[in-house]
């Protein structure tokens, strides 16, 4: 009797809406086309190290496409290569990727379907040294992983701030405020940048762009002298002022990256309030931008994603990772993925589009 075919799947990094669909056009293509096992890694890489994971039928992953999360679980503090184990009592880092391997081989899988974002695959591309055989998808809200246009889980972030752009604009109104509002977005401003534009924001704050507190004030002030009583600030986490730094909120050891920031938007409303005499309020969106269903443009990504990667996975092209470039699905090398982030660039046309209906960029 001939031996079942196996793939792994699993989902690292921070969560973001659109993975489900992801793991459902994987798998479900996987089980109804070539009648494979789809074996599911609990909580990422963690469950790759302890062995932890779980088969997924066709039952499995019906009805997931508009869940938000993952229902695998997911860890960003689970490296193979630098691992939290206890030892005497004491946490130490161990480099435990051979259990990895290890686990990965004794199931017999014809390859790993690993959804991540910088970190995650930037611990793909070394298991992939390893003997891995990985085939990657690019997921975070942030949209900074290079060789792709979008990754899913932007969409849905940039709608969902847009969405409370719109919310807290009618109060700025109301109140002759200026509100200022904190997304996520560590070093690139994908995201302040596109639900500011979209949300209608007079001063976009991203890390690119060392910012100017005077010359926000300015901007604050010009509306002012034009009648317009109140004022919209959007600021990426990752923002910082000239000659300063970005707010850290606290260090995770374990994470592939581990700092955690928070804070630039409370830093801004006390600056910008004692500046201009006028009231400040800041609003944190914080994980409300990961949370929740994906928006058609992330199911459809997703979807496509899934699909485009099990197709690397039975030509055996390993070690690449689904791109979408142009309007169109193309495979790039993991290690062009992970090399740089993606940042902002400073003539992207969306920022050229914004300057021309008078949004400052601090500087
Ligand atoms: O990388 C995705 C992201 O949401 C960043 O935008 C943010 O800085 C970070 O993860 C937050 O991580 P955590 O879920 O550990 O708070």
């Amino acid at each position: 009797m001939s031996k079942k075919r196996r793939i792994g799947i699993l989902t690292g990094g921070g969560d973001c809406p659109g993975l489900n669909a992801a793991i459902r056009a994987v798998s479900k293509r996987a089980i109804r086309d070539f009648q494979m096992e789809v074996i599911g890694f609990e909580d990422g890489f963690l469950g790759l190290v302890e062995n932890r994971f779980r088969k997924l039928s066709d039952l499995d992953v019906s009805g997931i496409l508009a869940r938000g999360g993952t229902i695998l679980g997911t860890s960003n503090r689970a490296n193979p290569f630098w691992f939290p184990v206890l030892r005497d009592g004491k946490e130490v880092y161990e480099d435990v990727s051979k259990k990895a391997f290890k686990n990965y081989q004794h199931l017999g899988l014809e390859g790993l379907v690993t959804l991540g974002g910088d970190g995650t695959l930037k611990i793909a591309q070394q298991l992939l040294a390893l003997g891995l055989e990985i085939v990657a998808i690019p997921k975070t809200i942030d949209n900074d992983l290079s060789g792709t246009d979008f990754t899913f889980g932007f969409d849905s972030a940039v709608s969902i701030v847009t969405e409370a752009m719109d919310r807290i604009h009618t109060t700025a109104e109301s109140h002759h405020r200026v509100m200022i509002v904190e997304v996520m977005g560590r070093y690139a401003g994908w995201i302040a940048l596109y639900g500011g534009v979209a949300g209608g924001a007079d001063v976009i704050l991203i890390p690119e762009i060392p910012f100017d507190v005077d010359k926000i004030c300015g901007k604050v002030w010009e509306r002012q002298m034009e009648g317009k009583n109140f004022s919209m600030v959007v600021v990426a986490e990752g923002a910082f002022p000239k000659k300063g730094k970005p707010v850290v909120r606290k260090m995770i050891k374990a994470s592939p990256d581990p700092v955690r920031l928070g804070g630039i938007a409370a830093f801004l409303a006390e600056k910008i309030e004692k500046k201009t005499e006028l009231e400040c309020r800041f609003t944190v969106l914080g994980h409300l931008q990961r949370g929740g269903s994906p928006t058609a443009f992330d199911r459809l990504l997703a979807t496509q994603f899934g699909h485009a990667a099990l197709d690397l996975l039975l030509k055996k092209d390993f070690g690449k990772m689904v791109a979408f470039q142009k309007g169109e699905m193309r495979a790039v090398p993991l290690r062009d993925a992970v090399e740089e982030l993606k940042k902002v660039p400073l003539n992207h046309p969306l920022m050229l589009a914004a300057r021309s209906v008078g949004t400052a960029f601090g500087d």
